[in-house]
């Protein structure tokens, strides 16, 4: 039996309104490109006509412009869900057109198998190679995939001819049995392989195979500015002290790190510092500068779920293969994010915040507290679970009038006993082993900028006790004076007491 041939179009009629669909890829890496721009136009064209239709979107993380950009202009989006970073889809989230939920990236797989949002009707998923007894070679990115394809009813694939044959065996591929089955998950090193090189799918299941021809369309990052560079060495000096007092074993732990210039410069400046070994990865995506790290001879392994990189480094990672086969592996998202890996491993995990409070709560997601940003995305698989769990943002934003270092988080995303470290450009807050007023005098005086350090010091004084001296009437102080005057400068304690 032949798999049929499709075109986007003829793909995109298939799936009816209100469907529960699955999209492979993690971030962009992965992700479908020809069929969901396909679905969007498709939506436009009923829109006009007055029809309704939206489809409910599950994924890894992330997608691309082809996928959440081009369906959120459509608005064709019903629910969303765990994971997004697309401006037009960050719009209908906070207008409410489309219904997204925050969730864990770990998460997901196992509430689709228990069929926690329904059925998935259709699984879109880009590949580099099939065979007509249904076995598939990935692209760059695995996310749900494994799951996706084999709860799904329907499954389309995208043959992406940029993808060569030659990335068989890049994949790990492996679902745990659900509870009460589950056995511990036999990943004791960020190179261990325990499952397959290819997805499994029911041929009879495969309704057609779209041909597509792009890479991932992932920009290379922006320079870094003297902030960015000054909390990337923060972070390694940090992680230089905890080495050298033996905190960290002598053959370092493997690191996961978000995504971005911090993270970059971090990995950069780990990678020139020879007293530390070469690195090993264990964490959510390879990003361009792992792969520099390891044509330098700086890491040795990467574990990820995808494979974020540059169209540029794309091209030249897909021409080498033969160099880093046996460098890094792809791993589903429950895999990749999972818990009880994190924790055995002794990750480290780099994280950013949107804001952090003095008493060590995060907020990475709420932009003063109301509009969704992107998402949690891994960070709380991989901060609650860490050997060492550190955020890191600028002290302030929009040139000053938002202070990053806040009496109280306006959202809550990781809370004070999962986040070990929280560095600045201003500098580093051990938070380990401290009672939270003496968290925070560390977190003003270490990390919050000193245009900020008296009104935080003053909030402080506030306080009529308690363990946590919060003043509740006061403790959004800085969001408010920011909602009514645009800077949070002109908190004025004194409307409070
Ligand atoms: N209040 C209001 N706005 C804020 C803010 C704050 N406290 N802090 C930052 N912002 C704004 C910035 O000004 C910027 O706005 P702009 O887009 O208009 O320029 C925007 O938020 C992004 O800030 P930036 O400093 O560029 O952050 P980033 O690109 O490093 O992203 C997160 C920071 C938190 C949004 C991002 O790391 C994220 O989504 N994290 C959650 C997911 C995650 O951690 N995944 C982990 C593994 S990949």
């Amino acid at each position: 039996m032949s798999l049929t041939k499709l075109t986007a179009a003829e793909a995109a009629e298939l799936i009816p309104n209100n469907a529960n669909v699955g999209f492979s890829g993690f971030t962009a890496g992965g992700s479908p490109k020809v069929v969901p721009s396909a679905i969007a136009a498709r939506a436009e064209k009923l829109h006009a006509d007055g029809q309704e239709y939206k489809i409910n979107i599950f994924t890894g993380a992330s997608t691309n412009e082809w996928a959440d950009g081009a369906l959120a202009r459509a608005n064709a989006q019903g629910i969303r869900t765990p994971y997004q970073n697309t401006p037009d889809l960050r719009k209908r989230i906070n207008s409410h057109d489309c219904h997204y939920f925050d969730l864990h990236l770990s998460e997901l797989a196992q509430k689709v198998r228990y069929k926690t949002y329904g059925d998935i009707d259709y699984a879109i998923i880009e590949v580099a190679d099939y065979n007509d007894k249904g076995e598939v070679v990935l692209g760059l990115g695995v996310g749900n995939v494994p799951t996706f394809a084999m709860m799904a009813k329907h499954v389309i694939l995208e043959h992406n001819h940029k993808l060569p044959k030659g990335l068989y065996g890049f994949h790990d591929i492996y679902i745990p049995m659900d509870p009460p089955q589950r056995r511990e998950i036999p990943v004791y090193t960020p190179s261990d392989r325990i499952g397959s090189p290819v997805v499994k799918i029911d041929p009879a299941k495969i309704v057609g195979v779209v041909d597509s021809d792009s890479y991932d369309g992932i920009h290379g990052f922006t320079a870094p500015d003297d902030v960015t560079l000054q909390i990337g060495a923060n972070v390694c000096g940090f992680l230089l002290g905890e080495y050298r007092a033996g905190r960290i074993p002598r053959s370092f732990l493997p690191l996961q790190s978000g995504v971005g210039n911090v993270a970059n410069a971090v990995l950069y400046g780990l990678a020139e510092n020879h007293e530390i070994p070469p690195v090993e990865m264990y964490t959510e995506v390879t990003q361009d500068a792992v792969i520099e790290l390891m044509k330098m001879g700086r890491c040795h392994f990467a574990s990820s779920c995808s494979l974020t990189i540059s169209d540029a480094m794309e091209q030249e990672v897909l021409s080498n293969l033969e160099f880093f086969r046996d460098k890094m592996v792809l791993r589903p998202a429950e895999i990749s994010n999972n818990p009880e890996v994190i924790r055995r491993l002794g990750i480290i995990a780099m994280n950013t915040a949107l804001e952090a409070d003095i008493f060590g709560n995060i907020n990475s997601t709420h932009v003063v507290g109301t509009k969704m940003m992107n998402g949690i995305g891994g960070s709380g698989d991989f901060t609650r679970n860490g050997y060492i769990s550190i955020f890191s943002c600028p002290s302030v934003t929009k040139g000053g009038v938002i202070s990053n270092i806040v009496p109280m988080v306006s959202h809550v995303d990781h809370t004070e006993h999962s986040v070990d470290i929280l560095i600045t450009e201003q500098g580093v807050a051990d938070l380990r082993g401290k009672d939270p007023v003496q968290r925070a005098h560390e977190i003003i005086n270490n990390c919050a900028n000193p245009m900020y350090r008296p009104l935080l010091n003053d909030y402080l004084k506030l306080g009529k006790g308690g363990q946590t001296p919060h003043t509740l009437a006061a403790s959004l102080g800085f969001h408010t004076a920011f909602l009514e005057t645009g800077s949070m400068a002109n908190c004025d304690w004194s409307r409070y007491e």
